[in-house]
């Protein structure tokens, strides 16, 4: 493949305007619907928010485009494949769960595109109010051919794991790559070319966009920066497609198919805070202790979908990035510990600290609320002779964890279908013994 250019404006959030170069003056000028658009193109308002929503949350964006998106035949329902939001496909299970590397099809048995190539790990709540999260795994060979996807029930956080992504867009065309993230908000078509065996996680929010966590006494900067999110330029493509192009839809949780005549990245021009974004983790600016104990996991929250309660979250997406390690006289390992909330995790590269082996990328674990878990054994031993001095932390290492609030359902291809559960989670833990000494105070010498 020849290189691919993409361009992107960099801001969070911000009010923004775009024209494809082959245009200029495509933006209506002073208003936002003319009688005659420039270039007799079409005004379509995409709304991402009630209309009513205070001014700080209220999102919405300006499509000029060469045909409104409601030229489509009616959607008809289509095999769901492995997307599900059927929560009691299986009964609960409170045990520590961990899966083997996700298996990617291979190309000469089956083409598989990102949609087709979806699978429902996990997930919690109501499409129908808006409130919950799924957890999808997304396994794919093939680039996805006159053929978009759009959500009605939320918006995506993709975290693509192995093989880069290019995502046309109606706002534009975004590279993403493993290390970055992107988020396509609820609405937004796009259409996914891949290159090779390619696999990632995505994490679903209904209902809510994602936001910048609040920075309290950090103060202005840090964690992920403003100006590190970026958004693609408009671009547009004028291309009939005559055997039909399939928008696919996924509404209530169900996946519906409608055909047109005509791409739909036809947006020559955009205006607005609607849009979707990428982030390369590697901008993340990690806030530790240097001092002595941990600070709270909270510490490395890339982006946070809040609940109406306070500091409460739909799901928040936390990264544990390469980083030093100082504290003093402390166990630096993650401590053991009992959650409220649920934790899905995944490593996208290298090696996750609290466990050497058997967490592997593209893999994953899920620990539920109030489920024990930590460092298992060996890491325990190690850590606790450790000598204590400056090191480095994670390097050539990215996992993440998607936590969330809700009690979480595994799916039936979760537990079973996937083949990858990892029966044997509960044994990295089982040669943890005490070391208790009741009548001496003195540290005990791990040997
Ligand atoms: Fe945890």
């Amino acid at each position: 493949h020849a290189e691919i250019l993409t361009f992107y404006i960099s801001g969070f959030g911000n009010e923004c305007a775009s024209e494809d170069p082959r245009c200029p003056g495509s933006l209506p000028e002073g208003q936002n619907n003319p009688q005659v658009c420039p270039y007799n193109l079409y005004a379509e308002q995409l709304s991402g928010s009630a209309f009513t929503c205070p001014r700080s949350t209220n999102k919405r964006s300006w499509l000029y485009r060469i045909l409104p998106s409601v030229s489509h035949k009616p959607f008809e329902s289509i095999d769901q494949g492995h997307v599900t939001h059927n929560w009691d496909e299986v009964g609960p299970d409170p045990n520590q769960l961990r899966w083997k590397p996700f298996e990617i099809p291979k190309p000469s048995q089956k083409k598989v595109d990102f949609v087709s190539g979806l699978h429902t790990l996990c997930g919690a709540g109501d499409i129908r109010s808006n409130n919950g999260l799924a957890v999808h795994i997304f396994l794919c060979n093939t680039s996805m051919e006159n053929r978009c996807f759009y959500n009605s029930d939320g918006d995506f956080l993709i975290v693509p794991q192995k093989g880069k992504l290019l995502i046309y867009t109606e706002f534009g065309k975004m590279l993403v790559q493993p290390n970055e993230i992107c988020v396509i908000q609820r609405g937004m078509r796009f259409s996914i070319d891949v290159f090779e065996e390619t696999r990632g996680y995505i994490l679903e929010v209904y209902g809510v966009h994602f936001e910048l966590p609040d920075l309290g006494p950090i103060g202005a900067n840090g964690l992920a920066n403003p100006r590190d999110f970026l958004i693609p330029v408009a671009w547009y493509e004028d291309r009939q497609v005559p055997g039909g192009y399939t928008v696919i839809n996924k509404y209530q949780g169900k996946l519906f198919a409608a055909k047109q005549l005509v791409s739909p990245f036809n947006v020559v021009a955009w205006h607005g805070n609607y849009t979707p974004y990428k982030y390369n983790l590697e901008n993340f600016m990690v806030i530790n202790s240097v001092a002595f104990d941990h600070a709270d996991p909270s510490i490395f929250t890339v982006l946070t979908a809040k609940s109406v309660r306070p500091g409460v979250a739909i799901a928040d997406f936390v990264i544990f990035p390469p980083r030093w390690g100082v504290a003093d006289k402390t166990f630096r390992p993650p401590y053991y510990h009992r959650n409220c909330m649920s934790e899905f995790m995944g490593l996208i590269r290298g090696h996750y600290e609290a466990k050497q082996g058997g967490f592997l990328p593209g893999g994953g674990s899920l620990h539920s609320a109030m489920t024990p878990h930590g460092p298992d054994a060996d890491c325990f031993e190690k850590a606790s002779k450790a000598k204590l001095a400056p090191e480095r932390i994670a390097d050539g290492t990215m996992a993440f964890m998607f936590e969330s609030s809700l009690n979480l359902a595994v799916t039936k291809w979760g537990l079973k279908t996937s083949n990858c559960l990892d029966e044997n989670y509960y044994k990295c833990w089982e040669p943890l013994k005490s070391h208790f000494t009741p009548n001496s105070r003195k540290p005990a010498e791990f040997n």
